[in-house]
């Protein structure tokens, strides 16, 4: 059986898309729409309350734009803290990217001891440390917000000397060297060139994107045409601008659409 269905994904800002990648490699049959909520990014300093209103209303809007068969939480704030009302409010299947990273920690016998990088919002959430445990890890979990490692990326200042300083003035502050580094946020994995030189060479990276499009149900071929969409709630030149370095290839214009998603209440 077909299902022509589309997988919706969203996330605060561009970040998501490295989800995105990974979900397009795994699953090239299906078409997809993506939804950055660039007007309101960051998330991950925002209250949980009004995070839950952003990602109910991100929701409404894609499916408003695609008949939807999953929805994918790239984000991880937005996994974090709105997860169950998405899981309470919708009539399809929603993941998010905290589960499937915890899994993927728990999954390796070699680690047993592992340091979670995400924004403030995600860390004092205590989302993967709850998901770890429940996955029965019972090593020690260090929780490290880096906060500033979301507007350097966002600047496109991945590499060279100012992301290094600023990736060291984090790890820096791990009480000790992890196993296995969990990159929590989004954004993060675009700085691995520059973290894998800062701990052991034996460290283990999880992206949560890539462990969530791994852990992804399958579906049935779809047969509709393996287009994706992409809209945003600000900036769409920006995005367009900026989506090669998350992406690998560039987004077209003309693939980016402006829309306002407006707020659940
Ligand atoms: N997408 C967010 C996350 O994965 C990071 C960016 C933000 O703070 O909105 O947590």
């Amino acid at each position: 059986m077909t299902d022509n269905r589309s997988i919706g994904v969203f996330d605060s800002g561009l970040g998501g898309l490295t989800v995105l990648a990974a979900l397009r490699k795994k699953f090239p049959q299906e078409s997809m729409v993506y939804l950055g909520d660039t007007a309101r990014l960051p998330y991950g300093t925002k209250s949980p309350e009004t995070v839950i209103k952003y990602a109910l209303a991100n929701a409404k809007a894609l499916m408003q734009q695609a008949e939807l068969k999953l929805l994918v939480v790239a984000c991880n704030t937005a996994t974090a803290h709105a997860l169950p009302a998405l899981l309470a409010a919708l009539p399809i299947p929603v993941i998010g990217v905290i589960e499937p990273g915890a899994l993927e920690v728990v999954s390796n016998p070699k680690i047993k001891s592992v340091a979670v990088l995400a924004t403030a919002g995600t860390t004092e959430s205590k989302a993967y440390e709850i998901a770890l445990r429940k996955h029965g890890f019972a090593g020690p979990i260090y929780s490290q917000a880096c906060p500033l490692w979301v507007p350097l990326v966002e600047e496109g200042l991945v590499t060279g000397p100012i992301a290094e300083s600023i990736a060291k003035y984090y790890l820096n502050q791990l009480p000790a060297v992890p196993d296995a580094v969990v990159l929590g946020c989004t954004h993060y994995p675009l700085l691995l060139p520059v973290l894998r030189k800062m701990l052991s060479q034996e460290t283990i990276w999880i992206d949560s994107g890539h462990a969530t499009a791994n852990r992804a149900p399958s579906f049935a071929e779809a047969t509709a045409g393996t287009a994706v969409h992409y809209f945003v709630t600000d900036a769409p030149k920006k995005f367009q601008e900026l989506s090669s370095l998350f992406l690998g290839t560039p987004v077209l214009d003309a693939q980016v659409q402006l829309i306002d998603v407006g707020v659940v209440s």
